[in-house]
């Protein structure tokens, strides 16, 4: 399984044959200046919530790759409007069985809203369930107890989780949900785009060493096997 930066909360996830994006949002972030957005292929965007942070290169993506977006039913909805037709509803504690395994969309303590602030639902996280391993993907969310439940119903393998702060939880919270969540090994995301949510690396990790967790803090354009 192979998962590529493509800066602030944005991946790609390669599973078996199909490529699973992450909240797109790469031509405004400067930071991913180096990505080929026109080389960018999906079979499957899925979108946490709506704003623009997450969304601002969607419609574009879903058009030019002809992927399938799930998302929250009211993002589906403003997609729709839009003559984004294939797209898949869910909402939070649902669960459906697509080519690349089971997804669940799972709660996230924060809000949603649409670029032209269209109400979005109820802002989202995603857990992947394939026959090789489990990945939690947070979205933007706070701490929360939660996320106790997820390590109850799954054993994550893999967790993709904000630090940044402001905005969402920072890097100590982060550390926290890894153990609500019963996960040791943390991918960072949602760090360093804006003066907001600028992180000092090296504490970022070391705070995670010496609670025996590994943070791992992708470079964009990279790709790490999972
Ligand atoms: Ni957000
Ligand atoms: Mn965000």
């Amino acid at each position: 399984m192979k998962l590529t930066y493509l800066g602030h909360s944005c991946f790609t996830l390669r599973i078996a044959n199909k490529v699973i994006l992450f909240d797109p949002f790469i031509r405004a972030n400067e930071l991913a200046s180096g990505i080929n957005f026109n080389s960018i292929h999906a079979d499957y965007i899925l979108v946490s919530h709506g704003h623009s942070d997450h969304t601002a290169d969607l419609v574009d993506l879903a058009r030019n790759t002809g992927a399938k977006v799930v998302s929250s039913f009211e993002i589906h909805t403003w997609l729709n409007n839009q003559g984004i037709e294939n797209t898949h509803p869910m909402n939070i504690g649902g669960k459906w069985l697509f080519e690349f395994g089971t997804l669940h969309m799972v709660f996230a303590a924060h809000s949603n809203s649409l670029p032209d602030g269209t109400y979005g639902g109820v802002a989202a996280g995603f857990v992947i369930e394939t026959s090789e391993m489990i990945i939690y993907y947070a979205g933007d969310t706070a701490l929360t107890t939660d996320m106790r439940l997820l390590a109850e119903k799954f054993t994550i393998n893999t967790a993709l989780l904000p630090i940044g702060d402001n905005f969402t939880m920072d890097y100590k919270d982060a550390c926290k949900a890894s153990d609500f969540i019963n996960c040791n090994k943390i991918i960072a995301m949602h760090f360093d785009t804006f003066g907001y949510i600028k992180i000092n690396h090296k504490e970022a990790i070391d705070y995670f060493t010496n609670n025996n967790k590994q943070l791992i803090i992708p470079t964009i354009g990279n790709t790490i096997e999972l």
